[in-house]
């Protein structure tokens, strides 16, 4: 798998020690408050895990599934779309939609969109990363680990046709790996 990489971007260290103030600053925000994170499947995994892991106070937790690629594709979908709506009463609650990356904006503007609907106390949106040179809808995240330039990134829960997940650190896919896929 390390093969397949053409640059490491973001350490682990790195992540780990931005993380961690991330989520200092979380707690400083929302300490005392009815507080509902929603992450957004698959990429958040690892960040959302990570990240609830250091907040020392009680939160309820749901996810929603958006597919913005289809297949062994970097580019996203012309429309985005929400395969699962929340679950958990979020009425009263401060909601946190917790995603892996901001890019074009479309996933998490519709998914705030969709999640307004239920009459949250508040809405914020919380990213690892973000890329602002593909950005199509007028939407800054309220929370942010790193800004990226415009490179198409995997690992530490960002895929490339579902692989890639697992790898601890952000990396640049080599060129002729997404290449051959297309
Ligand atoms: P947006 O709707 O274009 O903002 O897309 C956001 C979603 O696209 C994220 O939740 C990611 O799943 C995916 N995405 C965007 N850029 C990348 C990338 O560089 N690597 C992997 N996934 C990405
Ligand atoms: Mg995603």
């Amino acid at each position: 798998m390390k093969n397949d990489i053409d640059e490491v971007l973001i350490s682990e260290t790195e992540l780990k020690n931005r993380v961690s103030a991330l989520a200092q600053k979380l707690i400083t925000d929302y300490w005392h408050k009815n507080l509902t994170i929603i992450g957004v499947l698959n990429g958040s995994l690892i960040f959302l895990s990570d990240l609830i892991r250091q907040m020392p106070f009680s939160l309820k937790i749901d996810t929603v599934r958006a597919n913005t690629y289809t297949g062994a594709s970097t580019f996203p979908n012309p429309e985005t779309e929400i395969i699962n709506n929340v679950n958990v009463n979020i009425k009263g609650e401060h909601v946190l939609v917790v995603d892996d990356i901001l890019d074009t904006g479309k996933t998490l503007s519709e998914i705030v969109r969709v999640i307004t609907k239920h009459n949250p106390l508040s809405i914020k949106v919380c990213v690892l990363l973000n890329k602002t040179a593909r950005r199509a809808i007028d939407i800054v995240p309220d929370y942010c680990c790193f800004e990226i330039e415009d490179k198409f990134v995997v690992g530490y829960g960002l895929d490339f046709d579902n692989r890639y997940r697992n790898l601890p650190f952000i990396a640049v896919l080599r060129e002729d790996i997404y290449h051959s896929c297309l």
